[in-house]
């Protein structure tokens, strides 16, 4: 099954006003030179809240895509300094990613938390791309497929969120993020990508059947620069990448487009 490659910029806690609009022009008109020439994989870009809206309308035209770093899972209301769902669509998110390690650790969200976001995001016809990855002390004691099954898990077996999945135009995104590899410069290699990839494949297989979970795109974050981009991308299972550090450069970023071609 031929799963159409996703290329995610996580610019996380940056991006001015000023250097977002350099950047996204960048970025959109190295998106448009390709697509004359050749398909090219999904863009999304993910600014932080304060950027979305000027980004959308910088993209307003543009294959490139809107996506958010996070969202509240309730309702509108009284919930002081929060965003849902129906508020990143309003001005103009089509993903968010949720799950990234950096809200695991530093803002306690557990593993069902998560998913009640992951179950928000597909109410509020958003496309989730929910991040799950291993320490390096849970890597060094081989417990690295024990700690993505339960993160996993958590998602495919929260109340109804299995028959949700899909929707008739899109599936849910899961990244590989091993923690260790972030912002780090030390990507995984190829062989551990491909390890966790496949066991992520079968366990999407395992609860929601073959034909869905071939719909399913797995991408890898942690690291992923121009120089190590072609063989993560070549490596099976791999769909994509979610990229922190090297999507704030619009030349790395683009370089990185460019492995999918190649890979
Ligand atoms: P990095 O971040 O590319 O800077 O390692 C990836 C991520 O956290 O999504």
């Amino acid at each position: 099954m031929q799963r159409r490659g996703l290329l995610v910029g996580n610019w996380k806690m940056n991006g001015l006003i000023e250097s977002a609009q350099e950047l996204v022009a960048a970025v959109r008109a190295g998106v448009e030179e390709r697509e004359e020439r050749r398909l090219v994989p999904e863009v999304v870009i993910c600014p932080p809240f304060t950027a979305l809206y000027p980004v959308h309308q910088w993209l307003s035209g543009s294959s490139v895509k809107l996506g958010a770093q996070n969202l509240s899972a309730g309702p509108p209301g009284p919930l002081t300094g929060e965003v849902n769902g129906i508020l990143l669509r309003n001005v103009g998110c089509r993903y968010v990613i949720l799950g990234h390690s950096e809200r695991r650790q530093r803002f306690g969200e557990s593993d069902s938390l998560v998913a009640a976001k992951v179950t928000a995001a597909i109410r509020d016809n958003l496309v989730p791309i929910v991040c799950m990855g291993e320490e390096a002390s849970e890597r060094d004691e081989g417990r690295t497929l024990e700690i993505l099954d339960r993160q996993l898990r958590a998602v495919l077996e929260w109340e109804g969120l299995r028959g949700q999945l899909c929707s008739k135009k899109r599936c849910l995104v899961v990244a590989y993020e091993p923690i260790w590899a972030i912002g780090t410069g030390r990507s995984a290699s190829v062989e551990q990508v491909s390890e966790v990839h496949g066991f992520i494949r079968r366990m999407l297989t395992e609860f929601v059947g073959r034909e869905l979970a071939d719909k399913i795109r797995i991408v890898y974050g942690g690291s992923v620069r121009p120089d190590n981009a072609e063989g993560l991308f070549a490596a099976k299972d791999v769909d994509g990448g979610l990229v922190g550090g090297a999507s704030l450069n619009g030349q790395d970023f683009l370089a990185i487009l460019d492995a999918f071609g190649r890979g």
